[in-house]
């Protein structure tokens, strides 16, 4: 009987192209999600690209009643892959109590439910975010986490000491956080990819919407960084590359190979690129003659940042493979499947 993993918004963005990866992997996957920022049909979709339906609980993980019936209900759980969470950056600075009560209560939820029903492991998703803007680059995991630009970016820091906090204290639990840095991308069959509520926040969604004809033009976030063209540096990575290091991590903890109770990694490729850059190979890649302006810089926003990756590659054994040209041709795919665009 393969082992049961719990995915905690496992029909979101990177959760469902996680869940991909680990019935590829011959993992059995339930999935708890409450279907806030992500639609039921995803589970379709996954189904069609591997054969396999994931079962399916729809609720959210501050409710701890429900929580508890549902490890009840799932005796079997191996272990916990977990991404729910709200994660809208400038929504969080408008609502830090709902980020707060959120993220914070639902892991803390579920820890409680590991204790409770000996479940060893439990990967989460974290951020880049928590390093806010780097004094040297390329980030290491030896570097400084600084105050978080937003309550979002707190949450995943306030969540990274709760973990490691409670795994020292608690026998038997060990948790691996993968630190994100830019996911973008979709799966290659253009089944299952980014699909935004409302306006975009982030740069690729932004682009291919606007290359669809669904917005203007793409508005870029200033252009006066201390960067070579003067767009702002990111370390954007492949989301089927970043599905991946979540079944090495699983794989990690399952294999009891953790080396601590707790473990941080940083999830990136390791190069940087501008906006400018994506916004020219995208037009590359896709032939599209993508509208463009330059306007101010967005608040919030830092100037550079870009990941080593020598401790994931090294430890973990994983490595990002896409290319940022195949990574962006995969995002048009997508977008054009969504929107019914030849
Ligand atoms: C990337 C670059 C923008 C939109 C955030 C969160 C991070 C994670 C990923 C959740 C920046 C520029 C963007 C646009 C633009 N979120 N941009 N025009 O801000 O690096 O990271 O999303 O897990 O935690 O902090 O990503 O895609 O929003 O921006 O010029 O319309 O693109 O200024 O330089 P970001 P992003």
């Amino acid at each position: 009987m393969s082992k049961q993993i719990l995915v905690t918004g496992g029909t979101g963005y990177i959760g469902s192209h996680t869940v991909v990866e680990l019935q590829n992997e011959g993992f059995n996957v339930v999935i708890v999600d409450d279907l806030s920022n992500s639609g039921i049909e995803v589970l379709d979709a996954i189904e069609k690209i591997t054969g396999k339906r994931p079962a399916f609980e729809k609720f959210n993980l501050t409710d701890q009643d429900k929580t508890n019936a549902f490890f009840e209900k799932y005796p079997g759980i191996a272990a916990i892959v977990h991404f729910a969470a709200f994660k809208a950056v400038g929504e969080s600075v408008e609502k830090p109590l709902e980020y707060y009560h959120n993220n914070l209560v639902s892991l803390m939820n579920l820890l409680r439910s590991m204790r409770e029903h000996k479940i060893p492991d439990m990967v989460f998703s974290s951020s880049c975010t928590v390093y806010g803007q780097p004094e040297k680059l390329p980030v290491t995991e030896d570097t400084p986490r600084k105050p978080a630009e937003s309550p979002y970016g707190n949450t995943k820091a306030v969540s990274e000491d709760i973990m490691r906090d409670f795994a020292r204290a608690t026998e038997g639990i060990n948790c691996i956080a993968l630190r994100y840095f830019n996911p973008i991308g979709a799966h290659p069959s253009a089944l299952i990819g980014e699909l935004p509520v409302g306006v975009p926040n982030n740069l690729v969604p932004f682009i291919t919407q606007t290359a669809a004809g669904l917005r203007d033009e793409l508005k870029i976030f200033g252009d006066d960084y201390n960067t070579p063209d003067g767009t702002a540096i990111r370390d954007y990575i492949n989301v089927v590359d970043l599905a991946k290091a979540h079944v090495v991590a699983i794989n990690r903890l399952l294999n009891n190979k953790q080396k601590a109770s707790y473990e941080f990694f940083n999830i990136g490729t390791g190069e940087g690129y501008s906006v400018m850059q994506l916004v020219k190979a995208f037009i590359k890649v896709t032939g599209v003659n993508l509208k463009y302006s330059v306007v101010g810089r967005r608040a919030g926003d830092i100037e550079k940042i870009w990941a080593d990756t020598s401790y994931a590659n090294n430890e973990l054994g994983w490595k990002a493979e896409k290319t940022l040209e195949e990574t962006l041709k995969s995002a048009w795919e997508w977008e054009k499947h969504v929107r019914n665009i030849r």
